[in-house]
């Protein structure tokens, strides 16, 4: 089919904010996105997949200042840099199309464009805004729709701010969208939409305030420089800069406006439902088709979040487990539109249960046997299907097309859960069928091929809907079982796998976890990367400051006495072993005491006392690698136990502790 045959799709996640690095949290929406535009794509749509990130606003231009870099290099780091967020995309292996960012010049020039365009229709109008507005958030929040007098959304303190502003006539719009949020499917899941109507329309909206005067980091209101643009429509127009709309850097506004749909987290669904259609509305846009507010990725229930350090690192996850097992995971476990609560008991299990156990054994199983009963290739002379194959058949056969209703609802878990299904009834089938009892009579050959080709099938049509989600063991699949790449029509139909195609073992998809180690060693892991990095994206940087001493020349300092000299035997009794920081705090009533737990290899975190604290704040050194001697007689201090000494420099009235490189893994000793 040519191009312009093709159906249209375009999906959009939201413009992440370049404000701190990205955890699992914000890769749960990017993840599904991806999951519905490869699953689109497998169908033969025509698909354009935007992801990039909103760049601009107060709390960029403080987080700047903070690390002491310019904002642009600050969100340079952020986005461009090692671990940034095109990185962690290229970890999660998704596949978007277009990134952009609100920093690039077309999309300024396009939101300046939209921004006259609006004032010039009467749309925006100038006036003074006092209210409450939120920093971390950049809302503006009247009065009553505080929660104990505190942002709504994150629960922090708002301030009141008084400024000529533009605004724009939202109020104007309220009738429309209130009927665009009744429109059947619009806004899903359909909770969604009460929360919009009873929470903004009903007690009236108010024209939004859409520019600001008190800091500079942002889009400059081409007729009237003092102003920029208010970061939410900066940000929401770039999902049509990126196609080129009122800029020349592309030419794909006509071919794929509006969107299908734009994935985002709940806490926002009220710019993407009311705010953003009504923005389209005055610049007689296109709507988009749908609006899908997912939940929230909770960790061991808690939100997540940085300051309190329970964020989930992604990079840690896919370096232990796979990527493709932390995507599946994802969409297996919690329902797209409600909150999930992530805990490492729950991916372990998943991995053991479904991906291990399920899928793992089922495609081992098969290809072995197929090796073992056939030499690794099934001969074309088979029995034909008898009775009781029907189930697992017309199982297999029906899967594309309650998966695809699934799909189409954006239900990724119910989509999974339909493949899960037949995957079991294909175990079973096995244990129904006996294999190995088939091959022990040459006369049952016949039969044992059938079924071993039922098998191959079912795990083609299985790998095949999988892809999506597993992109890379979905491929590993198909090339196990010796299937061609598969357009997406032989999804439906069973029987289409060459009767002799030609399988290859290989190691398990999914080795099984020892669950119980595996927890311990990865809560001691996250505990220690709970560390708080600074955001410039300069490690160095980060490093710096973590070793920052008081004011002084060192080199001013005499050199100490030397000392007498040792035996090596005598240096060689001394155990100097690695260690990482996993928590640190003053010890109470203690000026000079810093109290570790330290990871040194073992298992069991070691505690040490030491004098360091007018050199160093406890947050500072949390997941360094540092270097103890650990085999010093405990002894106690301030009525703690200390079990060891943290080797540092001095000079003089500088101190600096060892800290070695992060790759140095825990329990290493010096030598
Ligand atoms: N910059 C705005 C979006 C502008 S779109 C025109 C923004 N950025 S954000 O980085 O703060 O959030 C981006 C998305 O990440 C939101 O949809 C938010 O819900 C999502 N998530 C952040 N933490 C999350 C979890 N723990 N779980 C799931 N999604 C979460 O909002």
């Amino acid at each position: 089919m040519c191009d312009k045959c093709k159906e249209k799709f375009f999906i959009t996640t939201p413009m992440y904010y370049p404000s701190s690095r990205l955890h699992i949290g914000h890769a749960y929406c990017t993840v599904a996105a991806d999951v519905m535009a490869r699953y689109q794509r497998m169908r033969g749509a025509d698909v354009i997949f935007l992801t990039g990130t909103d760049e601009h606003g107060q709390k960029i231009e403080s987080r700047a200042r903070e690390c002491g870099v310019s904002p642009k290099q600050f969100v340079d780091g952020i986005v461009e840099g090692p671990k940034g967020v095109k990185d962690l995309w290229k970890l999660m292996n998704i596949s978007y199309d277009r990134y952009v960012r609100t920093t690039d010049d077309f999309h300024v020039a396009t939101v300046q464009k939209v921004f006259k365009a609006m004032y010039d229709k009467g749309d925006i109008y100038k006036g003074y805004y006092e209210g409450l507005y939120c920093t971390p958030c950049e809302a503006f929040w009247t009065e009553s729709q505080l929660v104990d007098g505190k942002c709504p959304d994150c629960g922090r303190e708002v301030q009141p701010a008084k400024e000529e502003a533009y605004f724009f006539r939202l109020s104007k719009y309220a009738d429309r969208v209130q009927a665009l949020l009744e429109t059947p499917g619009w806004l899903e899941p359909a909770s969604r939409v009460n929360e919009m109507i009873n929470n903004f329309i009903k007690p009236g909206l108010s024209d939004l305030c859409v520019s600001r005067t008190s800091f500079t980091w942002g889009i400059p209101v081409d007729f009237d420089p003092g102003h920029v643009v208010y970061v939410w429509v900066d940000a929401l127009f770039s999902y049509a800069s990126a196609l080129g709309f009122q800029n020349d850097a592309f030419r794909e506004y006509e071919r794929y406006w509006p969107a299908n749909v734009h994935f985002v987290g709940k806490e926002i669904v009220r710019f993407h439902s009311i705010i953003w259609p009504a923005l389209l509305m005055s610049m007689e846009m296109p709507l988009p088709k749908h609006i899908y507010g997912h939940g929230w990725l909770n960790f061991n229930g808690d939100k997540m979040s940085k300051s309190k350090g329970n964020v989930v690192d992604p990079y840690l996850l896919a370096e232990r487990y796979g990527v493709d097992a932390l995507r599946f995971f994802m969409l297996r476990t919690f329902p797209f539109g409600a909150d999930g609560n992530f805990t490492n008991e729950s991916l372990i299990s998943c991995i053991n249960v479904d991906l291990a156990n399920d899928l793992g054994n089922l495609v081992s199983r098969t290809v072995a046997m197929v090796g073992k009963y056939f030499g690794g290739q099934l001969p074309l002379e088979q029995q034909e299907d008898a009775a009781k194959d029907d189930e697992l058949i017309t199982m297999a056969c029906d899967l594309v097309h309650v998966y695809e209703e699934q799909m189409e609802k954006f239900a990724f878990q119910n989509a999974l859960g339909e493949i899960f299904k037949v995957i079991s009834r294909a175990n079973k089938y096995i244990d129904e069928n006996e294999p190995w009892k088939l091959a022990k009579a040459e006369a049952d050959k016949p039969r044992l091929a059938r079924v071993l080709y039922n098998l191959l099938e079912t795990v083609r049509i299985c790998g095949g809907l999988l892809r999506p989600f597993m992109p890379d063991t979905a491929a590993e699949i198909m090339k196990r079982i010796g299937a061609a790449e598969h357009d997406w029509e032989s999804l439906a139909f069973f029987g289409t796998l060459y009767r002799d195609a030609k399988v290859e073992n290989g190691p398990a998809l999914f080795p099984r976890i020892d669950a119980a180690a595996e927890l311990a060693a990865l809560e001691a892991l996250q505990t220690a990367e709970a560390a708080p990095a600074c955001d410039c994206g300069d490690r160095k940087e980060a490093e710096d400051k973590a070793q920052s001493t008081p004011e002084g020349n060192a080199a001013d300092v005499p050199l100490p006495e030397p000392l007498p000299e040792i035996a090596f035997d005598d240096f060689q009794k001394v155990e100097m072993t690695v260690v990482k920081v996993l928590a640190c705090e003053n010890v109470k009533k203690s000026e000079k005491l810093l109290k570790f737990q330290l990871d040194d290899g073992t298992g069991t975190p070691r505690q040490i006392l030491s004098g360091i604290a007018k050199y160093y704040k406890p947050d500072d050194l949390i997941g360094k690698t540092l270097v103890a001697v650990t085999n010093l007689a405990p002894r106690k201090m301030m009525g703690q136990l200390s079990c060891g000494m943290l080797l540092s420099a001095e000079r003089g009235d500088k101190l600096h502790l060892l800290i070695l490189d992060d790759a140095i893994p825990a329990g290493s000793r010096l030598c």
